[in-house]
């Protein structure tokens, strides 16, 4: 078939198993999320490129490399957002919604980034995110992350009574307030400046704008360097550190486990103080599957007046790859409205209509002789099959089947359609 006729590179078709796990990973998030007092916020999904490009920081990859940015009809400069947290301050200063801080949002759809696709990773995907505005307080770092854990908890993938081996983990780390984050990157470009001509294309040019960026190189020569490099930690104010220290004592009440992980730093600009991340080594090299931090200056780049954010966002594609074998759907009852023949189709049609009017959930079996018909009732694990025939017409009866017994009975179509007369 013609390239062009297939998906896009990077993007899939969400079939119906997909979507399945989809909606059962977002029901999942959204009802904790209210437990929390979270509210949804929907940005579009384009914006103006500027909302990314002034918030994300121009030399994270994301902005640097991989936006689809265009200019539309009208001349305007347009870009499908690569990610949520930008476009929900963005719509936060825009509706004028700062004036009733604190705010927690929710938020779920599609992203898009212009990356090299493989396992876990696409150019379009999708994610669930949780955005807390108006703390400057590290309980709200917790709460944060008590509700992804509650999240993946709910999924299964985290541990709990019902699962005792966790499919992921949760590291953490500090970058410091903005004073502590300057004073280490100077340390480290200093120190790498040293190294410049042995570092790969890419950290080289890091070197320049976002030196903290070849913390987490994959390259590794750059990495060997690395080793020697100046640590993050000793950079970090004392209040950096009491706050950093109030983070863990809140996840150790709360028994939600963790590793620091000093070399955590994020693709993304805007953080600083705690980011994190819940990494599995299920999914091969993509290994976080929810991600986060603190992060300020965001709500001033839009705008606004300066508000301290801590939220997060979750990789749903990510998470419907664990859960691929685990999750099994709640069976629910299925009746098979059958009619013996063309003559009685519109009688069938009207007791299907009827059914799922009433709740439910009804298979009309249109075509092929009676046996291939029984056979398709079996197909979709219908429990009934509701036969109408020419004597079932006449008397306004209904033929049940019971599926598994084979026992079969005459039943009023009336006490049917009242959701009786099936056992
Ligand atoms: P991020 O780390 O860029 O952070 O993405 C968060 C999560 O989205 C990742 O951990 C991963 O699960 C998923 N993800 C990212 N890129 C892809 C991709 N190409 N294909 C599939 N899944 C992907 C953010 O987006 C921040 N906005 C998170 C945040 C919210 N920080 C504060 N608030």
């Amino acid at each position: 078939m013609a390239k062009t006729l297939q998906p896009a590179r990077g993007t899939k078709d969400l079939l119906p198993r997909d979507n399945l796990l989809f909606r059962h990973i977002d029901q999942v998030a959204w009802t904790t999320a209210q437990r929390f007092g979270f509210s949804e916020l929907i940005p579009p999904i384009f914006e103006f490129t500027e909302v990314f490009s002034r918030s994300l920081g121009e030399t994270s990859d994301v902005v640097h490399k991989e936006m689809y940015t265009f200019q539309d009809k009208g001349g305007e400069w347009l870009t499908l957002r690569p990610e949520g947290t930008a476009g929900i301050i963005r719509a936060v200063v825009s509706n004028g919604l700062a004036q009733n801080l604190p705010l927690r949002l929710y938020y779920n759809g599609a992203m898009f980034r212009h990356e090299r696709p493989q396992r876990g990773r696409y150019r379009q995907f999708h994610q669930i995110g949780a955005e807390v505005l108006g703390f400057e307080s590290p309980w709200a770092d917790v709460e944060a992350l008590s509700l992804a854990a509650q999240i993946l908890g709910g999924l299964g993938i985290m541990t709990s009574s019902s699962t005792p081996q966790p499919a992921c983990q949760l590291e953490i780390n500090t970058l410091g307030d903005r004073a502590s984050r300057e004073s280490y990157k100077a340390k480290l470009t200093e120190f790498l400046s040293d190294y410049k001509q042995e570092l790969s294309a890419d950290s080289q040019m890091r070197l320049e704008k976002n030196p903290l960026r070849i913390l987490d190189t994959k390259d590794e020569k750059d990495k060997a360097i690395l080793q020697k490099a100046p640590l993050m930690q000793t950079s970090i104010s004392a209040e950096s550190l009491e706050f950093f220290g109030k983070v863990q004592e809140g996840l150790t009440a709360l028994g939600i486990p963790f590793v620091i992980n000093d070399r955590l730093v994020r693709g993304l600009d805007y953080y600083t103080h705690t980011v994190f991340e819940f990494t599995t080594d299920q999914l091969g090299a993509q290994s976080a599957i929810l991600a986060g931090g603190r992060y300020e200056g965001l709500m001033t780049a839009m705008g606004g007046k300066e508000t301290p954010g801590v939220g997060w966002a979750c990789g749903i594609e990510r998470l419907a790859l664990l859960l691929e074998e685990r999750y099994v759907e709640p069976a629910s009852e299925i009746l098979a409205v059958i009619a013996a023949d063309e003559t009685c189709m519109p009688e069938a049609q009207k007791l299907a209509h009827l059914l799922r009017q009433s709740g439910k959930n009804v298979d009309q079996i249109f075509t092929g002789n009676m046996g291939k018909k029984f056979k398709r009732a079996d197909k979709v694990q219908a429990t009934y099959a509701l036969i109408i025939g020419e004597t079932e017409k006449q008397n306004q009866t209904v033929g049940v089947k019971n599926l598994k017994t084979g026992e079969q009975k005459s039943v009023p179509m009336a006490d049917i359609v009242r959701g009786q007369g099936l056992s």
